[in-house]
């Protein structure tokens, strides 16, 4: 794909697109990383990895420098691993706790660029005061943990009123018209979460993918159900599997298979089933944002690039140019 659509953000990490693939925990492998990054967006690998330093070595080895990030879940944060990829990868990006300027300060010093995921405005100045370079501003309509309670269009307004920095909006955002709506918004890129895990090259189980190929906009809720190591935490799931963990009464619901021992799933955990999880996945925690209604297919990473670049730059052109 040779377009590119200018912006902030793209000015910023050094891609061609303004498209960055949301950290997804087992979700984003390298693979979805690498596609999303080669299309021209910007790729994300978990930190939450089994192995994450050698996936960063993996998309070094194969990205020919293009940029891609590492997502932090702050629940789970190692700072060990902080310590051993800021000095090693284009951006690092935080999620979930108080915007922390010793953090940024960290990823500063590695010579990364620093992130942090918000939910509210309050917080967007917390990160900007932090140091970040660019702020993703995270509205409710988002699949997996949500962080505030706004939706994305107000959220996005107050952001963008409140700090300088570039914004990338997340949260519902699935199609071409979603993009450009928040491109024309003044956000400087699109965050997008449920249609990359649905894509070729996402980690999600195949259950797990069909389910979001199935589901309709309205099908998400957000709930507390998968509370099992990280409780008190909102997240959006599809109701489906909300309503199927909660008629079983299996204190287990599979288990991960792997190298070593199966290690057993609890019903209510947290944690999305990928390739390696059997037993109930229609149980599991199938994380999904409003924009869940815009997944048809299993496509490609690139694909899913492609559609939504082209389109949002065939809309901006078409809105800019009736308004002439
Ligand atoms: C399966 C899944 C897992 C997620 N895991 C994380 C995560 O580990 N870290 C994070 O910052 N956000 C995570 N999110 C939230 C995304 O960063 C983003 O806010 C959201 O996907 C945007 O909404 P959308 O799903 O409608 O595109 C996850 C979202 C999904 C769908």
């Amino acid at each position: 794909m040779s377009m590119t659509i200018s912006t902030a953000f793209t000015e910023l990490v050094g891609c061609r697109v303004p498209i960055q693939q949301a950290g997804m925990g087992a979700a984003s492998t390298p693979e979805l990383a690498l596609a999303v990054s080669q299309a021209g967006g910007f790729g994300m690998l978990a930190a939450a990895a089994d192995d994450l330093p050698a996936e960063v070595d993996a998309m070094l080895a194969s990205s020919a420098g293009l940029p891609f990030g590492v997502n932090f879940l702050m629940p789970f944060f190692d700072r060990a691993m902080l310590d051993a990829v800021a000095p090693r990868v284009p951006l690092v990006e935080f999620y979930w706790s108080d915007p922390d300027p010793v953090l940024v300060g960290v990823a500063h010093e590695g010579s990364a660029l620093a992130a942090w995921q918000v939910g509210s405005v309050d917080e967007a100045r917390a990160a900007a005061d932090a140091g970040c370079d660019l702020i993703v501003a995270q509205g409710i309509e988002a699949g997996g943990h949500v962080r505030g309670t706004l939706g994305l269009l107000p959220l996005l307004d107050g952001v963008l009123d409140a700090v300088a920095v570039p914004i990338v909006a997340a949260g519902g955002i699935g199609t071409a018209r979603g993009v450009a709506a928040v491109l024309a918004a003044g956000a400087s890129a699109a965050r997008i979460g449920t249609r990359f895990a649905a894509t070729a090259e996402s980690g999600a189980h195949p259950a797990y993918k069909h389910a979001l190929v199935a589901a309709s906009a309205t099908d998400t809720v957000v709930s507390e159900t998968y509370s099992e190591w990280w409780p008190d935490a909102p997240h959006r799931a599809l109701r489906s599997a909300v309503d199927v963990a909660n008629a079983l009464d299996d204190e287990f619901v599979g288990d991960v298979g792997g190298a070593g021992d199966p290690f057993p799933i609890p019903r209510f955990a947290v944690r999305p089933p990928n390739r390696a999880t059997r037993g109930r996945i229609d149980a599991m925690a199938l994380y999904a944002g409003q924009s869940v209604g815009a997944v048809t297919e299993i496509a490609p990473a690139a694909d899913v690039v492609r559609e939504l670049v082209e389109g949002a730059e065939k809309l901006l052109t078409a809105t800019l140019g009736s308004t002439r």
